[in-house]
C-alpha cells in the first residue's frame, strides 16, 4: 500500500516542510461551543507552525523562504444547526501535503460570481453578465496522465464550454491500488486522505490544467450514488445508511473535515467556478427538512473558509408538494427529500440546479421542456440564478440530437437560465484511448458533437443579456 506509506512520510517531514506549497495542513484542535440554538461558535487553536499563509488575493501568494515562521490563532464564527461531539476530533485527516507537481493559485483570470446588475446570471470574466454553456467530465479527477488533462481541456476550451463538472470526491474502504485514484480512504479509525500520485494530486492537476487552459471547474465533495465510495463507503466505514448520513456526527464531521481540505486548498485559485454540496444528493422518504437543513449548515460552512466562490447543492432539481408545481407525479412528489423552491431559498446556496433525465424518470422526452421552464421560473420568483446540470436522453449513443436539441432550444430560447452542462463530455484521443463513458456521452469526434456542443456554446455565448 504505497500510497498510506506516502502518507506517513509526509507526516514524518511536516515540521521540516516549511516551505511547500500549498502550506502544511495545520493540525487544528477544535472547540465547538454552542451558543444559541442554531448558532455556534467554531474557535480554531493552530497549533502547527507554518510559513506566512498565501494571500488569496495575489498570486505572490507562495510562500517565500524570506517569510517568517508564525503561530496562528484563528476565530470562525459561523452558525449552523449539526450539533457536535468530542468525536468530531476523532477523525482528523493524518497526513499532509506534500509539495504538489501542478501549479495552482497562479492565475489571475477573475473569479466567477453572480452578476450584480443581472441577478439571475453570471459574471465569469469579470465583464458583466453573460450566458454560456458547459459540460460534465466526471472522469477528468479520476484520470492518471497530465498530457490527458491538457486534451480533454483543450478540447473542452476549443468548443467554447466554459465550465466543466468534475467529481471532487473519490473515496474507498481498502486500498485499489496505485492504478485507481482516490481521495480518502474510510474505515473504523478514520479518514486517510491519499496524497499519493492517485490521490489528491490529481485534483491540483485538474485544478492546474483548468487555470492554464482558462476553463472552470464545478468540484463536489461526496456521491449519494456508490460509484467512486459516496455516501456508501462513509456508511461501511462509520454505520448509519443513505438517509441517516445527513446526520451523523461521525459522517458529517469527517465529510466537513474533507470540505475544508478541499476549500483550503483551491480557495485562491479563479478555476473553481462554484464548490457543490454532493452529486445528486437524496434523502428517501425524508422530510425535506432534513437536507434543507443540512445543505443550510454546510453551504454556511463552506462560505466561512471561502466567501469568494459560489455554493452549490448539487441536487436533481426534485419538487415538492408544498411548491404547488405539476401534477403529483414523481417529480413533483417530494419522494426523494428534496424540495427544489425550498433550498433555492438558502441564502448561502448562489444557484440552483437541476438534472433531467425522463427516460430513467419515466416521463416522455417532450416533458423535459415543461421541466426546465418550471425551474426557470422558481429562479424568477427567487431572483437566482438556475443552471441545467446535467441533462441526457434518450440512452443510446450517438444519437441524441432529436430529444436534446428541443431542450436546448427551450433553454436558449424560452428561459432565463444562466448556463446548461450536457452530460457528458468524452473523448477518444486520450493516451488510454476512449475516456470513460455511458450511453449519453457526446463524444468530442461524432457529428452530433457540432450542434450540441459547439454550435450550442457559440449560441449561448451570443445570446444577448
Ligand atoms: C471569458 O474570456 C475568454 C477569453 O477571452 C473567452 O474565451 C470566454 O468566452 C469568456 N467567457 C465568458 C463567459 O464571457
Ligand atoms: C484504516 O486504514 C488505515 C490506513 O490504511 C490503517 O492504518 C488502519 O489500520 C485501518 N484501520 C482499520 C480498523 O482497519
Ligand atoms: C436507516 O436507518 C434508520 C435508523 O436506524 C431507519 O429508521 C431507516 O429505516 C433506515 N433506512 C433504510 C433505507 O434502511
Ligand atoms: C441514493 O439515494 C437514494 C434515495 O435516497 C437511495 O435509495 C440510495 O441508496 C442512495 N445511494 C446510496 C449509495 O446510498
Ligand atoms: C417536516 O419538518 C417541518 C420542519 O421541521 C415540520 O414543520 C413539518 O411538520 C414536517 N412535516 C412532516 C410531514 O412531518
Ligand atoms: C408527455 O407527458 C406529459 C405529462 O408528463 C403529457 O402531458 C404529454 O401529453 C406527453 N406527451 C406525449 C407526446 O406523450
Ligand atoms: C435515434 O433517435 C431517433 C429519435 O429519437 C429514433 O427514432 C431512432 O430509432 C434512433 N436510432 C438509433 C439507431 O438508436
Ligand atoms: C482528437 O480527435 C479529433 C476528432 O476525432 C481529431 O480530429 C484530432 O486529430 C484528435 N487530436 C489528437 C491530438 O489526436
Ligand atoms: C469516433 O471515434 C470512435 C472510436 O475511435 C469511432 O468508433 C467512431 O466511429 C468515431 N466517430 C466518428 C463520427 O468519427
Amino acid at each position: 500500500m504505497p500510497s498510506l506509506k506516502a502518507l506517513a512520510l509526509a507526516a514524518a517531514v511536516l515540521t521540516a516542510d516549511v516551505f511547500a506549497w500549498p502550506p502544511p495542513e495545520k493540525t487544528v484542535t477544535v472547540t465547538k461551543t454552542k451558543t444559541e440554538t442554531f448558532d455556534k461558535t467554531v474557535t480554531k487553536t493552530v497549533a502547527t507552525t507554518y510559513t506566512a499563509h498565501p494571500s488569496c488575493s495575489s498570486t505572490a501568494g507562495r510562500p517565500s523562504k524570506s517569510s517568517t515562521t508564525q503561530s496562528t490563532t484563528e476565530t470562525v464564527t459561523s452558525s449552523s444547526s449539526v450539533s457536535t461531539s468530542a468525536s468530531a476530533t476523532s477523525y482528523p485527516s493524518t497526513s499532509y501535503p506534500t509539495t504538489p507537481a501542478y501549479p495552482f493559485c497562479t492565475s489571475t483570470a477573475s473569479f466567477a460570481s453572480v452578476d450584480s446588475v443581472h441577478p439571475r446570471l453570471f459574471n465569469y470574466n469579470g465583464t458583466g453578465a453573460k450566458y454560456f454553456a458547459g459540460t460534465n467530465a466526471w472522469w477528468a479527477s479520476h484520470i492518471l496522465s497530465d498530457s490527458d488533462l491538457d486534451i480533454v481541456f483543450s478540447e473542452i476550451k476549443n468548443t467554447q464550454l466554459q465550465v466543466v463538472r468534475v467529481w471532487g470526491f473519490g473515496s474507498v474502504n481498502t486500498d485499489p491500488g496505485p492504478d485507481s485514484v482516490f481521495f480518502q480512504l474510510l474505515n473504523s479509525t478514520g479518514s486517510y486522505i491519499n496524497y499519493a500520485a492517485n490521490g489528491i494530486p490529481r485534483l491540483d492537476a485538474v485544478v492546474s490544467y483548468a487555470e492554464r487552459v482558462g476553463v472552470k471547474v464545478v468540484l463536489n465533495f461526496v456521491n449519494n450514488w456508490s460509484d467512486l465510495g459516496g455516501i456508501a463507503s462513509y456508511n461501511a466505514a462509520f454505520g448509519g445508511n443513505a438517509t441517516t448520513w445527513y446526520t451523523d456526527t461521525t459522517s458529517q464531521q469527517v465529510y466537513r473535515d474533507y470540505i475544508e481540505l478541499l476549500v483550503n486548498r483551491y480557495k485562491c485559485s479563479p478555476a473553481v467556478f462554484a464548490w457543490e454540496l454532493a452529486n445528486e444528493p437524496r434523502c428517501h422518504g425524508c422530510n425535506t427538512s432534513v437536507i434543507y437543513d443540512w445543505a443550510t449548515s454546510i453551504s454556511q460552512y463552506i462560505k466561512s473558509l471561502d466567501s469568494k466562490h459560489m455554493v452549490t447543492l448539487g441536487d436533481e432539481g426534485w419538487f415538492a408538494p408544498a411548491d404547488g408545481i405539476g401534477d403529483g407525479s414523481y417529480g413533483y412528489g417530494g419522494a426523494e427529500g428534496v424540495d427544489f423552491t425550498l433550498n433555492l431559498g438558502i441564502e448561502t446556496i448562489d444557484y440552483g440546479v437541476f438534472h433531467l433525465y425522463p427516460d430513467s424518470w419515466s416521463y416522455n422526452e417532450t416533458w423535459g421542456s415543461t421541466w426546465i421552464l418550471e425551474h426557470d421560473a422558481v429562479g424568477a420568483q427567487l431572483l437566482k440564478p438556475v443552471v441545467l446540470e446535467e441533462y441526457g436522453g434518450p440512452p443510446s449513443p450517438d444519437n441524441h440530437t432529436a430529444v436534446e436539441m428541443p431542450w436546448q432550444a427551450t433553454v436558449l430560447d424560452d428561459t432565463s437560465l444562466a448556463m446548461d452542462q450536457f452530460w457528458q463530455f468524452g473523448t477518444t484521443n486520450l493516451s488510454t484511448g476512449l475516456s470513460d463513458y455511458d450511453p449519453y456521452t457526446i463524444w468530442y469526434n461524432a457529428t452530433e458533437y457540432t450542434p450540441l456542443a459547439r454550435e450550442h456554446a457559440a449560441a449561448m455565448l451570443d445570446k444577448a443579456v
